[in-house]
């Protein structure tokens, strides 16, 4: 495996994720748009699966850096004639400096990386982790809460969601102080494996209006109906009502895309973040291509 390549968040020390988000916030002012040694640079974006953001946002990050890249096109490409991915990656390796990738399935992407001799960033790997998602919700939540100690609310398909699977290892790892809420029918709990790791408090709640006082961070997520077929009646829409119970300094996140959880008359009120971390996603992703090339 490359050195510089993001699997899983774990990947990652205290050092290279200050170093980050300090450079996001670099990017952020402007201060260094132009990185030379990162203009010669060429990505390649392999997307297994379905994206927006993720895929759109990394190509924008490429654009702004002045770096360049070449779009794997899983549908026209050699696979459709037999061709293993260890060909395709062998391949892409004369191509060009780092792949980004998305997957489906959880191991693949690890595959890649073990195969790859360039660096390997994981967009999403099926229902294990999204790396890059979590130093962007990072980012945003460190924009409000630079205090350290704070309380936040998981809520949604907690056992699919590797947006939350990443944000929690990180959080947990980063803060000693910090309260966990995970809010969720019991099909989509985390898993007992994953719980058994986590080193902060938590507590596994079934109602959201039963702890909407008390928490500084509310993020939510949609239900995962491509991972899992789950018919359950239970409600995960956040209301207008129930915010009226919240702190003042509430921030509600979401990674986006969302169903009905989050009515769109809720955009416009201060406390609701979701477009805020995907301008942020930019800057992030920017400085993690710087990372993984320098
Ligand atoms: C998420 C993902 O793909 O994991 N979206 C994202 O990358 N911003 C969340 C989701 O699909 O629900």
């Amino acid at each position: 495996m490359n050195q510089k390549s993001i699997i899983s968040i774990d990947d990652l020390s205290i050092d290279d994720i200050n170093h980050i988000l300090n450079d996001a916030e670099m990017f952020e002012k402007n201060i260094f748009h132009q990185v030379p040694s990162l203009e010669k640079k060429i990505f390649s974006i392999m997307f297994y699966e379905p994206s927006t953001r993720t895929n759109l946002s990394f190509q924008s990050a490429i654009n702004r850096l002045n770096s360049k890249m070449i779009i794997y096109n899983h549908d026209m490409s050699s696979s459709k004639k037999g061709e293993s991915i260890y060909d395709t990656i062998k391949t892409m390796e004369s191509y060009c400096d780092g792949i980004i990738v998305r997957h489906p399935d959880q191991e693949t992407v690890k595959f890649i990386s073990q195969i790859s001799s360039i660096p390997v960033i994981n967009a999403g790997n099926g229902n294990g982790e999204h790396p890059t998602q979590a130093l962007l919700d990072l980012f945003t939540i460190k924009k409000y809460f630079s205090n350290n100690i704070f309380t936040i609310a998981f809520s949604g398909d907690l056992k699919n969601s590797r947006t939350i699977h990443s944000l929690i290892r990180l959080l947990d790892r980063l803060y000693l102080n910090i309260t966990f809420y995970f809010i969720s029918c019991h099909e989509l709990e985390l898993e007992q494996s994953f719980k058994n790791n986590i080193k902060n408090i938590f507590y596994e709640v079934k109602n959201i209006n039963d702890i909407i006082y008390k928490i500084d961070v509310l993020y939510m997520t949609r239900i995962q109906k491509e991972r899992e077929d789950i018919l359950s009646s239970y409600n995960i829409n956040l209301s207008e009502e129930t915010l009226k119970y919240s702190k003042n300094n509430l921030i509600v996140l979401h990674p986006l895309p969302r169903n009905d959880e989050i009515p769109p008359i809720l955009d416009k009120n201060p406390k609701c973040k979701y477009f805020e971390q995907v301008k942020n996603g930019v800057y992030v992703r920017m400085a993690i291509l710087k990372y993984c090339s320098i």
